[in-house]
């Protein structure tokens, strides 16, 4: 719904993916250019093509020669919009309108120049002889299609970019929506302004007029209830629904007693000067209680995610005739759970708060993030001047420090981890690294070892720094943080906090780890 609303009033771009990992990548580059555009499976065209402006094909791990290869429906696109094809999509043009793709003969993975550059004032305007662009490709282009002009060349492949006679039509055999290609985002601008004539804008200050404006005819005088979770994504719903509906919104902050030290009472308050209409829910021995002698992770997670609905439930019910429940859902939380080749993938670990709440709660379902990447919610909470501190959090799991104690949990437990947890946090915002890094936190692990301090022998805790480097999430890289601050924190924790003497620095990458040990 709200997708759909947003999409009249933009000129809108379409993305159709072919299962390529940098698909979002395009979404995000068009969106850096102050261009809206959506990201759908290449089978399943939107019925109202006729409202976009431009349509991007994707590359894809496929082979358009293989068995598996991808059709997409281009009627009503192809020689009808612009049209910019990808990689896969620059192959599928050639290979099924009169053209040749074969195996390449030659690695093409990585950097390459641009060579013999045509169109030197349209689709490669700006852009000079010897641009660095990315490949990743293993078939090639051998043959253009039928009316193809070439466009470009590298060194090792001749079939570069080339155009359509007579059509919008442009295809490039590189990615110019990694960050490699050091001109792709002027290209993307060449194509989608100078050739299609998108408006440039999308902008977080426009986003919010016309959704405030759509939540307003959308929820009228009904009610909502949203559970602020303390992080970016919630926050920054609730204070557009605020903006809204006012009072209507109904917002309840559930402390699980699994959130970091002080937490609870912090946020609430902050929550609260922001002018929400927020209730603090501590249910803290409920959460525990449903934990005790739970150890598997899984088992964790369900059980949180369980009591999580029970509480959330009983007091949604004290709020007489509310009819909606808002969620902070977004934009890749959406196209994750839709595949571009229908494939089931595979489940690590069930995040709880992804999904929403069962059925019998009976209320419908609002979620005004849905079209937003998480940077691009940080910029529109800038927008409507939410302070730093809130916007700039890292994330924090639902299921909280349940899935950072290993083993099963007490509240002895959790104190210890909170404690530690609050010594290192702390001392990266000391030391100007807090928000250089993605995402930090400790884990208390279900060893003890032998230390000794003073002159008496010690068989206590071991806990685990962990702080990494990422965009998403999907893939993080431990931070080098300097020797002397891990020393020093090393040093206060085990000083500090009672029942641990050892301290531990994480330096695994993801994949193959996870960032969350659990
Ligand atoms: P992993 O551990 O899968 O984590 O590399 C990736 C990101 O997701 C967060 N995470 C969760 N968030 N419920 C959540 O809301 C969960 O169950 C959960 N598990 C992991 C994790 O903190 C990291 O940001």
């Amino acid at each position: 719904m709200q997708l759909l609303l947003l999409h009249m009033q933009h000129n809108n771009v379409l993305i159709l993916d072919f299962g390529s990992q940098y698909t979002q990548l395009i979404a995000r580059r068009v969106r850096e250019l102050n261009i809206y555009c959506e990201i759908h499976p290449f089978n399943k065209i939107p019925n109202n093509i006729e409202s976009y402006k431009a349509v991007i094909l994707s590359g894809s791990p496929n082979s358009v020669r293989g068995e598996d290869v991808l059709h997409p429906e281009l009627k009503g696109i192809r020689g009808e919009k612009p049209l910019l094809a990808v990689c896969y999509g620059a192959q599928y043009l050639a290979h099924f309108s009169g053209g040749e793709v074969a195996p390449s003969n030659t690695r093409e993975y990585g950097r390459a120049n641009l060579s013999y550059i045509k169109e030197k004032e349209s689709f490669f305007h700006n852009i000079y002889e010897g641009s660095q662009v990315w490949m990743s490709h293993s078939d090639t282009i051998k043959k253009l299609p039928e009316n193809g002009v070439l466009l470009a060349s590298t060194h090792d492949v001749e079939n570069a970019a080339y155009k359509i006679e007579g059509e919008q039509t442009y295809a490039i055999q590189f990615h110019p929506e990694v960050y490699h290609s050091k001109d792709g985002k002027q290209l993307l601008e060449n194509f989608l302004v100078d050739i299609a004539g998108v408006n440039q804008d999308w902008t977080p200050q426009s986003f919010v007029e016309e959704t405030v404006a759509d939540l307003q005819k959308q929820l009228g005088d009904d009610k909502v209830v949203l559970g602020l979770s303390g992080g970016v994504d919630s926050s920054v719903a609730a204070m557009l629904l605020h903006k809204a509906i006012g009072k209507n919104l109904y917002c309840l902050f559930v402390n699980n007693g699994l959130l970091r030290k002080n937490e609870f009472h912090d946020v609430l308050e902050q929550y609260k000067g922001m002018g929400l209409n927020v209730k603090g829910v501590d249910a803290s021995a409920r959460f525990l209680e449903a934990l005790k002698g739970l150890s598997d992770p899984e088992q964790k997670r369900k059980a949180i995610g369980r009591v999580f609905i029970e509480v959330f439930d009983d007091e949604a019910h004290e709020i007489t005739d509310v009819k909606w429940l808002a969620q902070g859902t977004i934009y890749p939380d959406v196209i994750e759970s839709v595949s571009a080749t229908g494939g089931p993938s595979a489940t690590i670990k069930s995040h709880h708060n992804v999904g929403g709440l069962p059925d019998f709660m009976k209320l419908k379902v609002v979620e005004p993030l849905k079209a937003l990447f998480k940077d691009e919610v940080r910029r529109v909470g800038a927008s409507m001047h939410m302070e730093k501190s809130l916007l700039g959090r890292h994330p924090f799991p639902g299921p909280g420090l349940a899935i950072r104690i290993l083993g099963d949990i007490t509240a002895e437990k959790v104190r210890i981890l909170q404690e530690v947890d609050a010594v290192f946090i702390n001392n990266l915002k000391k030391w100007n690294l807090y928000d250089s890094v993605w995402q930090a936190g400790a884990i208390l692990l279900p060893v003890n070892s032998v230390g000794v301090m003073g002159d008496e022998r010690t068989y206590e805790k071991c806990v685990a720094l962990r702080a990494v480097e990422s965009t998403d999430g999907m893939t993080a890289d431990w931070v080098n943080l300097p020797y002397e601050f891990l020393q020093k924190t090393s040093n206060e924790i085990i000083n500090k906090v009672k029942g641990v003497n050892r301290v531990v620095y994480d330096i695994s990458s993801k994949p193959p780890a996870t960032i969350e040990w659990e």
